[in-house]
């Protein structure tokens, strides 16, 4: 597909850098250090200007207070979980919430539902994280992303799909913790995208869902694409 000079790079289960049009570095879910399915020459960075955060457990923000303070990017989250983030000594917080769209950097961030959970483990225990959540990302030169988090399949996808029109979604296939083909496959039929890169699967045994399943569920769907990247693949 055309990203419009957007490149994508999965670094496994949720964790993407994104290097913007404009040059500048985007990571999605700061997960690389403990991440069985990142590659190793992948989990350092020149540098990184924007930092997004879905929610707060682990295998989402388990490298993110390291990230942050090393490399100083703006932090976009939910207040609860910046408000933790702040407490960990990280600074350039950019919170927001649900239904909001701020400017970070080249980047307009669009903050929308996910249905899922959010604590976040600290010293043994359950902080309250905020919700969890998703995003759009709408890039210089338009090309838009969407970014759905850990959730389940949920009807507003349909208000998703017909407010900001992504070109292209991540979604969670992985099961057990998140949607598995069979709700990822209804989820696409509501979100209406041309594209999806299926994430969230195959890091640990119990995420059994795989794109092959996703494929098999949505051979009706015309026109549609599904990206089965394997971790270090970069699209665009
Ligand atoms: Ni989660
Ligand atoms: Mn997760």
């Amino acid at each position: 597909m055309d990203t419009r000079g957007v490149k994508l790079t999965w670094l496994g289960h949720a964790t993407f850098k994104i290097q913007t049009p404009g040059g500048k570095t985007v990571l999605l879910d700061p997960w690389v250090q403990g991440n069985p399915a990142c590659p190793d020459n992948l989990k350092q960075f020149d540098k990184i200007d924007t930092m997004l955060i879905t929610h707060g457990h682990f295998d989402h923000i388990g490298d993110a207070v390291a990230l942050a303070r090393r490399h100083k990017p703006a932090v976009v989250c939910i207040p609860e979980t910046a408000n933790w983030l702040g407490s960990k000594g990280v600074e350039n917080l950019a919170e927001m919430n649900k239904g909001g769209t701020q400017k970070v950097g080249d980047l307009e961030v669009t903050m929308v539902h996910a249905d899922h959970s959010c604590g976040i483990l600290d010293g043994g225990k359950i902080i309250y994280g905020g919700d969890p959540c998703g995003y759009v990302i709408r890039f210089e030169g338009g090309f838009k992303l969407y970014h759905a988090g850990d959730t389940a399949v949920f009807g507003d996808m349909k208000l998703i799909a017909e407010l900001y029109q992504p070109d292209l979604a991540c979604l969670p296939i992985g099961d057990h913790y998140t949607m598995s083909p069979r709700e990822a496959a209804y989820a696409l039929r509501l979100l209406g995208v041309q594209t999806v890169i299926p994430m969230h699967f195959g890091t640990f045994p119990v995420l059994a869902g795989t794109p092959d399943a996703l494929k098999q569920l949505t051979k009706d769907i015309t026109g549609l694409e599904i990206i089965a990247m394997k971790p270090g693949d970069t699209l665009g």
